[in-house]
């Protein structure tokens, strides 16, 4: 499939659906999109791979359908549905569905939602999403992935994490901890993927230099990370990579 891939995750109720606002995966290890796979080096929300009329499609084309398909063979869903999309020049087309929201789309995502979703949730829990409506900002938010020595082959872990002291976090920076531990005192790393720095801005342009700053003040040893998140998004709109 050629295009872009995009990730477009629904809350069900078992019958209707409401979607979350789209987001884009990287998904190789290194810049330009190369090396082997991995669950996720950085993510971007919103993306031009997901217009508007795009989105519409999905719900009409993949989502609608997907959860009218579990309801009629008494499987009804309720939750996050995941679609990992290629977006072809003849439309979207599915590549995977996961039953649960996306690492790291989701820190993008939310960092960009506007509503409460603790209610939403309960509302598709309960079965019931009727009058549940997301409200996204139209800020534009960030992931950059901080991986561990050998990711996404074998890992190294317990190296001490510096600079998480330094971190300014505000309501436009956070940095979400996923491969950490505590060890006598300190925060060390755990797994393969270690930390999340996610950030807001006005622009993707603007996010993705705050978020960056950010990774530069945190330090262990073997940390690695792609330096062009959003690099297609800056892309079209001419900005650098
Ligand atoms: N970031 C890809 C996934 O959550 O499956």
């Amino acid at each position: 499939l050629e295009g872009e891939e995009a990730s477009v995750i629904a809350l069900g109720d078992g019958e209707r659906f409401v979607l979350l606002a789209p987001a884009q995966d990287h998904k190789r290890v290194g810049e330009g999109d190369t090396g082997p796979n991995t669950g996720g080096m950085g993510a971007y929300s919103p993306t031009p791979a997901v217009g508007e009329a795009d989105l519409r499609v999905v719900a009409d084309k993949v989502i609608g359908p997907a959860v009218r398909q579990l309801a009629k063979e008494g499987r009804p869903f309720r939750g996050a549905l995941y679609a990992g999309l290629m977006m072809t020049a003849q439309g979207p087309k599915v590549i995977e569905f996961n039953a649960r929201l996306g690492d790291p789309e989701t820190q993008t995502i939310l960092a960009r939602l506007e509503s409460d979703l603790l209610p939403a949730l309960h509302a598709a829990a309960k079965g019931d999403l009727r009058g549940v409506e997301l409200a996204f900002s139209e800020k534009a938010a960030i992931t950059v992935v901080l991986a561990a020595e050998g990711y996404p082959g074998k890992v190294r872990t317990g190296d001490p994490i510096a600079g998480l002291d330094q971190v300014q976090e505000d309501d436009d920076l956070i940095v979400f901890h996923a491969g950490t531990a505590l060890r006598d005192g300190r925060v060390v790393t755990s797994g393969g993927r270690v930390l999340g720095v996610t950030a807001r801005g006005a622009t993707v342009e603007e996010a993705r230099e705050r978020a960056y700053r950010a990774c530069e003040t945190i330090h262990f040893a073997g940390m690695h990370y792609r330096r062009d998140i959003a690099h297609r998004a800056l892309a079209r709109s001419g900005g650098s990579k």
